[in-house]
């Protein structure tokens, strides 16, 4: 694994100055996330720091990669191209950022749909992403960010609830796996 400022460098010329603020936004409340729960913080660093390590490459070069790295390009990712960038980014992480850490690799593989069962620090990248300080307002912003550092799981169904009434609202292609996650983690609303 390339050292955490080494692959600050590297990630900053692959991303917009945006994303790259972003992506700081994330590192941040990633590191505060597992420090609530108990997560090893280094691991929710690096996750954090290259989960939209692919988001930024131009669409043609994304599908090029998904070919060379065998990564599936279904319908549903075929339809909605930002998809992509969770599994070419875990991807990416690994041959590029040398990265070799399942744990970290999944967080990031995960980050956009969620997926059901999900581990710890998958969580932790997933609430950030949706939290950081950056972001702007929206309506559940702030009842998330609450919701965050109170109870995880059912942060988890909050997002992807509203996450998936937005993609539906928006006409946008669904992926399975945010219906599955969904699916698992709606039982925390109801408590
Ligand atoms: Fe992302
Ligand atoms: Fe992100």
């Amino acid at each position: 694994m390339l050292s955490f400022l080494t692959s600050e460098r590297k990630l900053q010329s692959a991303l917009s100055l945006e994303r790259y603020i972003h992506t700081m936004g994330v590192v941040k409340e990633a590191k505060k996330l597992a420090q609530r729960y108990n997560a090893d913080i280094e691991k929710a660093s690096y996750a954090a720091l290259l989960h939209d390590c692919a988001k930024d490459y131009p669409k043609d070069m994304k599908l090029r990669f998904c070919k060379e790295y065998h990564i599936p390009v279904d319908d549903i990712m075929a339809q909605n191209i930002d998809l992509i960038h969770q599994f070419l980014g875990a991807e990416v992480a690994k041959r590029e950022y040398l990265v070799e850490d399942e744990e970290i690799l999944n967080a990031i593989k995960y980050h956009t749909t969620g997926r059901p069962d999900m581990t710890l620090l998958e969580k932790i990248i997933f609430i950030a992403d949706y939290i950081e300080e950056g972001r702007k307002k929206f309506d559940t912003l702030d009842e998330a960010r609450k919701l965050a550092y109170e109870d995880i799981d059912k942060t988890m169904a909050f997002i992807l609830k509203n996450t998936i009434e937005y993609v539906k609202e928006k006409n946008r292609a669904l992926h399975p796996l945010s219906v599955e996650a969904l699916e698992y983690y709606k039982k925390y609303l109801e408590e």
